[in-house]
């Protein structure tokens, strides 16, 4: 059985003090999950500030990117080591902005990844079609380029334990969610890919979905077999709302 994992995205939101009330609030309102594993992403800058706020409880926290060096001269650039330093459990690598904004590519994704097992992180990598590449009909080639080149190499320890996160790139921010039908399409087809790569590890990993997830369509997509979980944007800012995708099966 997978565990299901809802993780919250901040993305380049909340100021320290923000991101403190916010865990507090969280934190009371989902003191009862064990059943899924919780996960918030914040800015760098909090991220110490909220480990203080969760750390021995049933949030877990993450970062969304890290540098694949573990120290020297690269300005501006936070290492893995650092990461798992404030508190960090999972890193977000490969997400489709720092992939459209940041010049990420799978070759980067791929050193990202192995340099985010070596510090002990687990990487959450991020594959998705654009609009364009769907209404060419590419999406699945996209969604199988990404997961060979992005998880190319890893050993048996490592293929068990990392997470992929679906997000196709037309759906997110926008309120237009796949349909849990065009979601399920692509997780077995991803899971399948990556059972050709990593035979007994397919089964054992957790596939998320992300794109306009809300909590009025959280329930329906994690009834398909192949979705283990979210990766939330917008509606993980609000502590209300992330609690109730947390607790989507109640
Ligand atoms: P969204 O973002 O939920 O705001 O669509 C998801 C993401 O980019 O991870």
């Amino acid at each position: 059985m997978r565990k299901p994992l809802m993780a919250g995205n901040w993305k380049m939101n909340k100021t320290i003090s923000e991101a403190i009330d916010f865990t507090k609030a969280l934190k009371s309102l989902v003191a009862d999950v064990s059943d899924v594993e919780i996960l918030i992403c914040p800015a760098f800058t909090s991220l110490s500030a909220v480990y203080n706020e969760i750390k021995g409880g049933n949030i877990k926290l993450g970062a969304q990117n890290l540098f694949w060096e573990n120290k020297g001269a690269f300005t501006g650039e936070v290492s893995p080591v650092m990461i798992k330093d404030s508190g960090c459990s999972y890193v977000l690598i490969g997400h489709s902005e720092r992939r459209q904004y940041f010049g990420e590519t799978d070759e980067k994704v791929n050193k990202k990844t192995k340099a985010a097992f070596s510090a002990g992180l687990i990487p959450i990598v991020c594959v998705g079609e654009t609009l364009d590449e769907r209404e060419k009909n590419e999406t699945l080639k996209v969604i199988e380029t990404q997961i060979k080149n992005g998880l190319a190499g890893l050993d048996a320890e490592q293929s068990r334990t990392v997470v992929i996160a679906y997000e196709p790139v037309w759906a997110i921010g926008t309120g237009k969610t796949a349909t849990p039908e065009q979601a399920q399409e692509v997780h077995n087809f991803a899971r399948k890919i990556y059972s050709q790569m990593y035979k007994d590890s397919a089964e054992k990993i957790r596939i998320l979905y992300g794109g306009s997830v809300k909590p009025d369509n959280i329930s329906t997509l994690m009834q398909k077999p192949d979705i283990d979980g979210g990766l939330v944007g917008g509606a993980s800012l609000e502590s209300d709302s992330f609690a109730k995708l947390v607790k989507y099966s109640k």
